[in-house]
């Protein structure tokens, strides 16, 4: 492809492994840890929905602690953990590959933008927690338009920004409906499907998908 002119990537799930709080506890939660972590990012994700159809906005950090209750709740784990979890929320790791991509990126001289339903502060920190504060030229956060993805007006903030057409876009991400709600926007939508998961029927057709960040640099070359 080579009308790229930025590339933007989805925050959770994409760059940083959602699944790594709970994993962090599965001493203590135990063999659930990952179909508890699975409902909770699934609520959480619902919440986001359902509150932009509803008109009523929370930031992303709190939806994020009000499904963690609901699913707390639902597998019965101690309340004593809710702290834990919420704070390695906090400092979630990237996945294995995603520093040395964006560096070579960055070295190719890609505009390299984050576009998240994630707070300015959250974003902020895992950036900090993960030592990739040299990388972004811009976090783009909903927070800006008070809508949680897949709104339009989510997607077109770096649009204005950079004052480039939808197609210069390319845009990550590992949620099958972000790489829809992107792709309808007129981005060239890229997903990334880890593992081996079905795609979205949601009148995007898919055109790119990569196994890891790794397959970018395939698509730019
Ligand atoms: C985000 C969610 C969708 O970072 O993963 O926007």
């Amino acid at each position: 492809m080579k009308n790229i002119k930025a590339i933007i990537f989805d925050a959770y799930g994409t760059l940083f492994d959602v699944n790594s709080a709970a994993e962090n506890c599965k001493d203590k939660i135990g063999d659930k840890w990952e179909v508890f972590s699975n409902y909770w990012r699934t609520t959480q994700l619902e919440y986001t929905w359902l509150r932009s159809l509803m008109k009523k906005h929370k930031d992303f950090w709190q939806i994020t602690e009000d499904s963690l209750d609901k699913s707390m709740k639902n597998f019965r784990i101690n309340p004593s953990m809710k702290n834990e979890l919420l704070d390695l929320y906090k400092k979630l790791s990237t996945f294995s590959e995603v520093k040395e991509v964006l560096t070579d990126l960055k070295k190719k001289g890609y505009k390299l933008a984050i576009l998240s339903n994630g707070t300015p502060s959250l974003l902020n920190e895992l950036i900090k927690n993960n030592n990739l504060e040299k990388i972004f030229d811009d976090l783009f956060s909903i927070e800006k338009v008070g809508i949680y993805k897949p709104d339009s007006k989510v997607y077109d903030m770096p649009i204005q920004k950079y004052g480039i057409k939808k197609n210069e876009v390319l845009f990550l991400s590992a949620n099958t409906w972000d790489v829809s709600g992107g792709g309808n926007y007129g981005y060239n939508s890229v997903w990334v499907n880890r593992n081996n998961n079905t795609f979205d029927n949601l009148d995007y057709l898919l055109k790119n998908e990569v196994k890891s960040l790794k397959g970018v640099l395939e698509i730019v070359k």
